[in-house]
């Protein structure tokens, strides 16, 4: 089979980003911006963004670090507590305020402290968020320490996920960064109004890049990559005709010296060349023809926004990734730091 050597697409989104705030902000937002026209920025500093001021304050601060002309639209998300009001949420949501809201079960991962403790005490916001259309974000583990680190993805899919669609018929539900089969072909095929995202590196690490030939903080992210049938089950996912899994990256940085720790904080800097890295990963695919779809139309569809107008065109070229970014916050490692990828994006 032949592969083009230019590949020209709609401009594509991240549905998926943290681009935390101040110094780590102002290092982390350009690479981001970048590549992607609009991105769904995450909820969970500290405090977390839990009202419609807050987060038109964090956008003016996203806003600000950019350089001017510079054309990103960062979307906004709402961090849902147990004291989450719906009707708050539901005017946010109506002035634009926020494009979505962001579950986090208490203590799953990075800044979740002040997550939700029992979701089925949310059920009056959920069913406000069904009635406006508005979509909720779920990362989808459960906590329970007695189930196994691996194993949580796909329980909670049996366990809360699909109870929760049962009680809530017509919520919009993007499950983020799937790592497993179960949560793959539960997408694949439930009742529509259910897509996921899907991380550059679930699709290219399996867990043992965890442990190779040491402990290996890059690829120490939350949900933990799976074994090596999951990350196949997660390709043919993407490359499949199925509209419901699209680009989000889940970059997630931490300076040097929080990952390399006594213990490391879970989250994978994928920003600087993630588009490249995934056509890397759609090229090996033999699936550069479900590129567009995944990167810059199937997120656009499921969350009722219009495509963008423009188009990025990448070229086939050996690309370095750099060892390091952000030397004003210490230094942050890229995924795939080092490396050499067969793509990069022409500047305009
Ligand atoms: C994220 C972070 O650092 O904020 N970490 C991660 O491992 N993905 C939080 C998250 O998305 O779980
Ligand atoms: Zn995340």
């Amino acid at each position: 089979m032949t592969t083009p050597d230019r590949l020209t697409i709609r401009r594509p989104d991240d549905w998926h980003v943290h681009l935390r705030d101040g110094a780590m902000l102002e290092a982390v937002a350009i690479h981001t911006a970048r590549q992607f026209a609009r991105a769904i920025v995450m909820p969970n500093l500290v405090p977390p963004v839990t009202s419609a001021e807050a987060a038109a304050a964090y956008r003016r601060r996203i806003l600000a670090v950019l350089p001017d002309g510079c054309d990103f639209t960062p979307l906004m998300t709402c961090y849902l507590t147990d004291a989450t009001d719906p009707a708050a949420l539901a005017a946010g949501f109506a002035d634009g305020s926020f494009t979505a809201a962001k579950l986090y079960p208490a203590k799953a991962t990075t800044n979740s402290a002040f997550g939700v403790t029992d979701i089925t005490r949310l059920t009056p916001v959920f069913e406000r968020m069904a009635k406006i259309g508005m979509p909720l974000l779920i990362h989808g583990e459960v906590t329970d320490p007695a189930v196994d680190i691996f194993d949580r993805e796909a329980v909670f899919v049996d366990t809360v996920l699909i109870p929760l669609r049962v009680r809530v018929p017509g919520l919009k539900i993007v499950l983020e960064h799937i790592t497993t089969a179960e949560a793959a072909a539960y997408v694949a095929q439930a009742e529509a109004g259910i897509a996921a995202t899907v991380t550059p590196h679930h699709l290219l690490i399996n867990r043992n890049a965890i442990f190779n030939g040491g402990l290996r903080p890059d690829a120490y992210c939350l949900p933990v990559a799976k074994r090596e049938s999951h990350r196949q089950a997660l390709r043919r996912a993407v490359a499949s005709d199925s509209d419901r899994f699209f680009l989000g990256t889940d970059t997630a940085p931490h300076p040097r010296h929080a990952k390399e720790a006594e213990c490391c904080a879970a989250g994978v800097f994928c920003a600087p060349f993630a588009l490249e890295i995934y056509a890397d990963i759609f090229d090996d695919l033999g699936a550069l023809d479900r590129f567009e779809g995944f990167a810059s139309l199937n997120g656009p569809r499921f969350y009722g926004l219009s495509p963008n107008e423009g188009t990025v065109t990448l070229e086939r070229a050996p690309t370095i990734i750099p060892d390091s970014v952000g030397a004003a916050v210490g230094g942050v490692k890229p995924f795939r730091a080092g490396e050499t990828i067969g793509w990069r994006m022409v500047e305009p």
